[in-house]
């Protein structure tokens, strides 16, 4: 768990996020759902100009036979040519637990810049560190086209887009905030599913809190597209919301102040087993989404640090 220190965020960066109104700004944004990882990719398009975003894009891995496929982000790119949009970016919100990043292969066939968080440094120290990776394994981010700062402003097309630091679920979590869309990822669920978990290394439930009320402050109408959905009750997948509805029926928020968010999220990640590609994916993600390095039969490996996590929280 993090010892980080928690900036008090809220006031200056709701201002911030209130200044700017984006009424008549409305990306085109179209959600991809991957089954087995519960997991939204998005393409998020200037109506404009044509141009587009790719938002945390899936590498498929099967860990039963140890393969990858490329399937889910060879449908991105189908769509991307289907409807003739130009990509400008591939953009992860934060090195994920559950999947691989698809954003290496996707830089290899597009040439789009790649980006991401700047903190993302310290995630790569710190998994560096519980994978005991050679000293030659960077952590200055450079496996990245791009690391956006906190604030830091971009375009999509001649959309206006800007980051928001998103500290909690992980160490460099980012939003990014693009017209009048919010991509979230694992901050807030579905209104009916809550919030996204806090016990990961590095995850911290009072920042998660402040990073989901910089959010809240976002417009009222702000369309929130979150990372995950899980289909509670059977339901079909959603992930489209808005500040509004947060605000209203989140069921981790409601009738909910810090302290009470802090001691809610923390007994309920005690019951959550570690996803079952956490150790797996963080070794992809951390570089980038770059598989490692053949060794000297040609093949690549991944490796699992044994007994770093107590059995219990492992499941
Ligand atoms: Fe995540």
């Amino acid at each position: 768990m993090t010892n980080a220190i928690i900036e008090d965020v809220l006031p200056a960066a709701a201002a911030d996020l209130q200044l700017s109104s984006h009424a008549d700004v409305k990306p085109d944004v179209v959600g991809f759902y991957d089954a087995p990882t519960g997991s939204v990719q998005y393409i998020v398009t200037d109506p404009t100009t044509r141009k587009c975003a790719i938002i945390d894009p899936v590498l498929d891995f099967d860990p039963r036979s140890g393969s990858t496929r490329t399937t889910s982000a060879d449908r991105l790119l189908r769509y991307i040519e289907a409807h003739g949009l130009t990509l400008e970016w591939i953009l992860d919100t934060h090195p994920h637990a559950d999947h691989f990043s698809a954003a290496g292969y996707l830089k290899d066939r597009t040439g789009a810049r790649t980006a991401i968080g700047e903190r993302v440094v310290e995630v790569q120290r710190l998994w560096k560190t519980l994978y005991n990776l050679p000293d030659t394994f960077p952590t200055d981010g450079s496996q990245w086209d791009h690391l956006f700062a906190d604030g830091e402003r971009f375009t999509v097309g001649e959309l206006a887009a800007r980051v928001v630091l998103s500290r909690g679920h992980t160490l460099c979590s980012v939003t990014y905030v693009i017209g009048n869309a919010a991509f979230v990822h694992d901050t807030l669920f579905m209104p009916d599913s809550g919030t996204a978990r806090a016990d990961f290394p590095g995850g911290d439930a009072r920042q998660l809190w402040r990073s989901i009320q910089r959010i809240l402050h976002l417009p009222a109408d702000t369309r929130l597209f979150t990372g995950h959905d899980y289909r509670p009750n059977g339901r079909p997948a959603q992930w489209e919301s808005t500040v509004a509805a947060q605000n209203a029926y989140n069921a981790h928020l409601r009738d909910c102040d810090e302290a009470k968010f802090v001691k809610l999220r923390e007994e309920r990640d005690r019951s959550l087993p570690m996803p079952t590609l956490m150790l797996a994916a963080l070794q992809v993600n951390i570089a980038g989404g770059r598989l490692p390095a053949p060794e000297d039969d040609g093949r690549r490996y991944l490796k699992i640090p044994l007994n770093a996590f107590p059995e219990a929280s492992v499941g």
